[in-house]
């Protein structure tokens, strides 16, 4: 009788990825962001699809664009998007600044939003690459505001991503943050996982290690010859894949088509960790405060389906107005708001 191998309570997947197949350290852009064809899943308003007043999402979206562009007084100036993915945000702050550059540590990020500025006619967006960890390509005070969405805990040394943004901005200019705490993964998403497609052949599994208290994340990431349907069946029968899922005889069965594993290692600071950094830093004001998606969101609910307006020129009015009040309001710093900080 064939005999079940048996494994350790404590050998977790991890452990096993960890021992047998030795994965390589990488930074974030060489983990995922060199490899999407579109960061967002082509699913950003405007620079991906025309605005629909019926969807939630893009009422938010406006928000997050007047968020950026009111908390770093950009209307007019010079501002970085520092990470931009798509070319969000600023391929849709671009029309209300002067000028607006992207650095992005991943080239395909950069081709991507070059080719998305170039689509939408935007003549006074760029983008440039830059080598992770490096000093930025910019003299001392070059901005009079910075935008970072969901980018400053991507890159390997955050701490020391914020001292140089601080030393590109000039006296009296304008930090925006957004991130991702790990607050919100507490009770039961410490573990977790994506499978993201790479082409119609090959997908790659990620699985996600959050260390909440420590505010780190270890992603594994496997690359395997398989469709993302052919992966997700194995996994589930009813496409509803879970971690659970992702055990020790799974990852032996698919061994044999698993041809690249990484691990990429990320920090995230919670808000507060965010406000003592920004203050040890040198930055003169820091303000946690609501957001303009938020202010969207409650506004988009305050309609029926058959009162809420319908052109874009009314509804920015109205989240234009709603944005400029939440972004002054200061908010909890246990809710991880967004950040302002002044230098
Ligand atoms: C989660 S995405 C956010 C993209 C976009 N801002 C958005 O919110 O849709 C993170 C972005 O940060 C970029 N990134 C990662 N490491 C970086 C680094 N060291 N310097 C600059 N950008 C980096 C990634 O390539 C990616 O474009």
């Amino acid at each position: 009788m064939a005999m079940e191998k048996q494994y350790d309570l404590e050998v977790n997947v991890f452990n096993w990825i960890e021992e047998k197949l030795s994965p390589k350290l990488c930074t974030s852009e060489e983990f995922i962001y060199n490899e999407m064809e579109s960061q967002s899943d082509f699913s950003l308003p405007i620079i991906y699809q025309p605005f629909d007043s019926t969807k939630t999402f893009h009422w938010t979206d406006r928000g997050a664009l007047f968020d950026f562009l009111y908390s770093t007084y950009g209307e007019g100036k010079k501002l970085l998007d520092f990470g931009p993915g798509d070319g969000w945000p600023s391929l849709i702050v671009a029309p209300y600044a002067k000028e607006v550059i992207g650095l992005d540590a991943s080239l395909k990020r950069v081709d991507i939003c070059t080719q998305n500025a170039e689509r939408m006619g935007i003549k006074n967006a760029r983008f440039i690459n830059y080598e992770a960890d490096t000093k930025m390509p910019f003299e001392d005070n070059t901005f009079d505001g910075i935008m970072a969405a969901s980018s400053i805990e991507q890159t390997p040394n955050p701490k020391k991503t914020i001292e140089e943004l601080y030393r590109i901005l000039k006296p009296g200019g304008r930090l925006r943050i957004h991130y991702e705490a790990l607050n919100a993964y507490k009770n039961g998403q410490e573990n977790d996982l994506w499978i993201a497609e790479l082409d119609d052949r090959s997908c790659k599994l990620i699985l996600f290690d959050r260390n909440i208290e420590d505010e780190y994340v270890l992603q594994y990431g496997l690359t395997i010859e398989m469709s993302e349907e052919e992966l997700t069946k194995i996994l589930s029968l009813d496409n509803d894949v879970s971690f659970k899922q992702v055990t020790i005889p799974f990852l032996e069965e698919i061994e044999s088509k698993i041809v690249n594993v990484q691990v990429c290692k990320t920090i995230h600071p919670s808000g507060k960790t965010f406000v003592s950094w920004l203050k040890e830093i040198g930055f003169k004001e820091i303000l946690p405060s609501y957001s303009g998606r938020f202010a969207a969101f409650k506004l988009f609910e305050q309609f029926t389906d058959e009162e809420r307006p319908k052109d874009l020129d009314s509804i920015d009015e109205l989240i234009k107005r709603a944005t400029k009040v939440a972004i002054e309001l200061k908010a909890p710093i246990d809710m991880d708001p967004m950040i302002t900080a002044i230098k």
